[in-house]
């Protein structure tokens, strides 16, 4: 390691409390120390090029230093960064709004600005229980979640979820939520439904990761059983919440995941590619529907008492408004479908008959390689690989023992070749030592 990253590591490892990382090893593990970024392309603080294949966790979508997105933020700079949303308006969060309710596949849709995924979920949350109160039924409180799900580290959101990430901790903060399988478990439809009938009358929402469970380790459901499900939920009229917070902007080869399902959600969570990976935003998107639950007189218990500091930040909703712009003119959702064939034959020529290589998943740009963990502990050996392929210059993080391959929405052929060379260099080291 070069003088100059061993300082950075030393300065970081002082001072800087990074998430789901032990800090006591973080330095011995010789982490990136980012200084810059060109396309798809980040650049250490020794100037070594590294390709971000894990889109800078799920966020970039158009790549790094795109002109159009640093311009939107030098335009908006000139005239505000940031006012506040509560009780006064701003001009580029109305802009911005609109043109979200073009693309999103929710009826009628209002936008509730924060600026993590986590947030989006915790408003959609409270949105869904206090709708149920402010139309006087009192028995609604109970969530449906499924089995592997991840919806953020807010303590509404780690409810929801299904724990693992070291989060088991923290049970006796989480509240109870109805729990059936994920899209793991071949039935997961079926038990889902026939749990949703038994308790209906108690349920203010189901929640959901519509076609992908990411966090989880890219577990895949079918467009149509998603569809069903939701369908179903809706003809009983209960609340359904996707969470598109990983899927949505183009990742599944579809705008978002709903769309590709067929679905029309009552709330929706959008966040990480909101701003092409820029800044922080997200936003929980209610139906007309839900929005006109909540009308009522002035100062009335009907008003939802909520909101963040940042929420509508007036750079993050430039950098978004200019983001969608671009991803319609470039065609990013016919590029996606495109190039996610191209990674599938690369896969399963390259990659899947690899000894190491227990199941690859993939919806779109979103891909999972599950490796077999034999001789090593669990998750060793997806740190192992990755950690090899950074060496080689391609940045991946593993969840557990499954590989992600996360590419910007913009990759060519050349750097589809190039994640995946490195993945099989990783690949092969280890089977050599074996
Ligand atoms: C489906 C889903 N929901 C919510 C979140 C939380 O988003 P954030 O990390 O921006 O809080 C994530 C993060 O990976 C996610 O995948």
């Amino acid at each position: 390691m070069k003088v100059s990253s061993k300082d950075w590591i030393d300065r970081d490892s002082k001072r800087v409390w990074h998430g789901f990382t032990q800090m006591s090893t973080y330095g011995d593990l010789e982490p990136v120390i980012v200084e810059r970024a060109e396309g798809h392309y980040l650049f250490d603080v020794d100037g070594n090029k590294y390709l971000d294949a894990i889109s800078s966790l799920w966020v970039t979508t158009l790549g790094h230093k795109v002109p159009e997105l640093d311009q939107a933020v030098i335009n908006q700079l000139g005239c505000i960064a940031h006012s506040t949303l509560l009780g006064n308006g701003s001009k580029i969060v109305i802009e911005l709004s609109e043109a979200l309710a073009k693309v999103v596949p929710v009826k009628s849709p209002h936008f509730l600005y924060a600026s993590d995924g986590a947030n989006a979920v915790e408003q959609a949350l409270k949105i869904a229980f206090q709708y149920w109160k402010n139309l006087g039924i009192d028995n609604r409180e109970t969530f449906l979640a499924l089995g592997d799900s991840y919806h953020g580290d807010t303590m509404g959101s780690v409810s929801l979820g299904d724990g693992g990430f070291g989060t088991n901790l923290f049970d006796p903060l989480r509240f109870q939520v109805l729990r059936t399988p994920g899209y793991l478990q071949p039935n997961w439809l079926e038990i889902a439904l026939e749990a949703v009938l038994e308790v209906k009358d108690r349920l203010a929402a189901v929640v959901f990761e519509p076609v992908c469970q990411g966090a989880a380790g890219m577990y895949m459901a079918s467009p149509q059983d998603v569809k069903t499900f939701v369908e179903k939920c809706q003809e009983l009229e209960l609340l359904a919440i996707a969470d598109e917070v990983a899927t949505g902007f183009g990742r599944t080869g579809e705008i978002f995941a709903s769309t590709l399902a067929g679905i029309a959600p009552d709330i929706m969570c959008i966040g990480k590619g909101l701003s092409g990976g820029y800044l922080p935003i997200s936003a929980t998107v209610a139906s007309g529907k839900v929005f006109e639950a909540f009308l009522g007189p002035d100062l009335s218990q009907k008003t939802f008492y909520h909101g963040h500091s940042y929420s509508g930040n007036a750079l993050s909703c430039a950098v978004s408004l200019a983001h969608l712009e671009l991803f319609s003119k470039l065609e990013i959702v016919r590029k996606v479908q495109e190039t996610s064939l191209y990674l599938a034959e690369i896969l399963k020529g390259k990659i899947a008959d690899h000894p190491l290589v227990k199941e690859i998943r993939q919806v779109g740009l979103m891909v999972g390689v599950e490796v077999q963990h034999n001789g090593y502990l669990k998750g060793q050996l997806g740190r192992i690989i990755c950690k090899c392929a950074v060496s080689n210059g391609v940045l991946l993080r593993p969840l557990g023992d499954v590989i992600v391959l996360m590419p910007h929405l913009t990759f060519g052929k050349k750097e589809i070749d190039e994640m995946t060379d490195a993945l099989l260099i990783s690949l092969n080291s280890l089977d050599n030592s074996l």
